[in-house]
């Protein structure tokens, strides 16, 4: 029982180092976001600087075995865990999401990258968003994303402190910026042109 709660607490550790690694890219990552409401030119300039540093070989090999184990120890974290609080509940749930968005997102970037030959920039993640019908899959897709993030964050705020006010604050702030980076890559739903390459991409996939 003791050996099982001392691996248990390792894991949460291990997770808990990763998760706050993975934040900081996170935050960077989304921050570059919310630039494509200055347009499409604006976020591709801003990721070629942020991109100096993550695609960096050895960060970005570090950053990709974060995501694996992120992945693995959360779904550990779930295994053993009877969620009984609603937020214990936030937490697994968002993390489940996170577990397929993750594998189905840095997967689809990767094989663009290698497999494709595209460049994965604003208009990589834009097709899926602005194309009937694939919209209704991408909307809901990176829009669950980011509000997943926030709800795991805004829940181990609560478990941690019991601060209902700081918590909901979180979650309203990610759902928020969620929608926000919905609107900036779909023109508020008046949708965008893709260079072709991109939407002949989308248009094979869906
Ligand atoms: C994407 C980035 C993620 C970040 C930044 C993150 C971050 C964190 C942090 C900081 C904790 C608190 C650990 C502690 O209480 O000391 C936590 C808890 C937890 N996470 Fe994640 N996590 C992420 C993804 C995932 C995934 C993919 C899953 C699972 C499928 C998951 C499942 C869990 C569970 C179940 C707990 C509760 C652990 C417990 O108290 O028993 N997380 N997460
Ligand atoms: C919780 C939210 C998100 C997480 C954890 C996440 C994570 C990641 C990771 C780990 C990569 C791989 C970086 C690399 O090795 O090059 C990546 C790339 C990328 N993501 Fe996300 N992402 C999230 C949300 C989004 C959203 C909402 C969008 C767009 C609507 C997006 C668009 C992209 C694009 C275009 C790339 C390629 C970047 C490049 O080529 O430099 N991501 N993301």
């Amino acid at each position: 029982m003791n050996i099982q709660n001392d691996r248990r607490a390792l894991v949460k550790s291990l997770h808990y180092i990763f998760g706050v690694t993975l934040s900081v890219f996170i935050a960077f990552h989304l921050l570059n976001h919310l630039f494509a409401l200055d347009g499409p030119e604006k976020h591709i300039q801003i990721m070629e600087q942020f991109r100096l540093v993550y695609r960096h070989p050895v960060v970005e090999t570090l950053l990709l075995l974060v995501v694996f184990f992120q992945i693995v120890t959360g779904i550990r974290l779930i295994y053993k865990r009877d969620a009984q609080a609603i937020a214990e509940k936030i937490q697994v749930y968002s993390g489940l999401y996170l577990s397929f968005f993750l594998i189905a997102h840095v997967g689809a970037v990767l094989s663009a990258r290698y497999i494709e030959h595209l460049d994965t920039n604003f208009y990589f993640a834009a097709a899926g968003l602005n194309y009937y019908p694939a919209t209704f899959i991408f909307i809901p897709y990176y829009f669950l994303a980011v509000a997943s993030i926030s709800l795991h964050v805004s829940a181990i705020h609560y478990l941690k402190t019991k601060s209902k006010p700081a918590a909901i604050g979180i979650a309203v702030v990610g759902i928020v910026t969620s929608f926000i980076i919905i609107l900036a890559f779909t023109d508020s739903f008046k949708w965008l042109d893709m260079p072709l390459p991109y939407e002949q991409f989308i248009r094979v996939l869906i």
